[in-house]
């Protein structure tokens, strides 16, 4: 069976330093966010000005490999208690030269009462709506749930173009199909609130922060899968953007300085291809 890509087993940096300049057309990434995650090799506890100064790095590094028409995915999150971290990582990428283009939220968690869908819905929602997505109660007088994180989308001009409708929805008033849209078809784009749950692990978790597979695939299609000859994460952890890149059939490079991660998302990439030849 070909392999659709590589993951290194070495230092980002030091990994993107070694890869043609401009080769990469999209990157869909989530570095550490420092705060006390327990990797099994990474210290998720450095002091913060040495961190961003890394970020600063990282920026540098994959500005340089990113096509002119490429997009940079940057997923990040805080803590209740620092929720800075996300701007404070986007600022040093924003130093590096990148331009913010969109900024996403990851929705993880969404409760709709029924009086807000009524007006679209009629009938099958009980009297206390839906809420769904993953929700770890908290104790906190001060703080609501963390139910969001970013993806920054970062392009070196500002003007990339993306497909719209990659990841569009259907349009639930079906008279704005016939009154508004040109091309008379029944899909918007999706605005920039994603939401996406996490998947349900029912075995022990093999690595304390990863994204769902969804997320890449999204952000992929975001781009335009037509203009993506190599898709890279340099902070591979367990492979969910080597695995989004499979699914959508592009080749993939990535990083990880944790052998065992890399055994995982081997593991994990074989039993992709495997349900996909079947
Ligand atoms: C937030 S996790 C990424 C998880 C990944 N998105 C997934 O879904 O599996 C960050 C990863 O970066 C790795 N890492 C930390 N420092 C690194 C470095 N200098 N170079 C490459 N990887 C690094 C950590 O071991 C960790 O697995």
């Amino acid at each position: 069976m070909t392999h659709p890509g590589t993951i290194h087993h070495c230092d980002c940096i030091t990994g993107m330093n070694q890869l043609n300049a401009g080769s990469v057309d999209i990157i869909v990434t989530s570095p550490p966010y420092n705060i006390g995650k327990p990797y099994t090799t990474y210290d998720d506890t450095v002091p913060r000005n040495g961190y961003l100064s890394w970020m600063n790095e990282v920026a540098g590094a994959a500005k340089r490999v990113l096509s002119d028409d490429g997009s940079l995915y940057l997923n990040v999150g805080g803590s209740l208690k620092d929720p800075w971290i996300p701007m404070d990582v986007a600022m040093e990428f924003r130093k590096s030269g990148f331009i913010l283009q969109n900024m996403i939220h990851w929705i993880k968690s969404i409760a709709l009462p029924k009086e807000d869908m009524g007006r679209f819905y009629n009938a099958g929602i009980s009297e206390n709506g839906v809420a769904v997505g993953h929700y770890k109660p908290i104790n906190s007088r001060r703080y609501h749930n963390d139910c969001h994180e970013f993806i920054f989308h970062f392009t070196k001009t500002g003007d990339v173009p993306i497909d719209r409708l990659a990841n569009g929805v259907p349009y639930q008033d079906k008279s704005n199909v016939r009154r508004w849209v040109q091309k008379k078809q029944d899909i918007r784009d999706r605005g920039n609130t994603w939401f996406i749950p996490y998947e349900t692990i029912r075995e022990e978790r093999p690595h304390p922060a990863t994204f769902p597979v969804r997320l890449p695939v999204m952000c992929i299609r975001d781009h335009g899968i037509d203009r993506c000859r190599l898709v890279m994460d340099p902070f591979m952890g367990i492979g969910s953007t080597a695995l989004a890149a499979v699914r959508l059939g592009i080749p993939f490079v990535g990083f990880e300085i944790d052998e065992n991660y890399i055994k995982i998302a081997e593991e994990r990439i074989a039993a992709e291809q495997l349900t996909a030849k079947n």
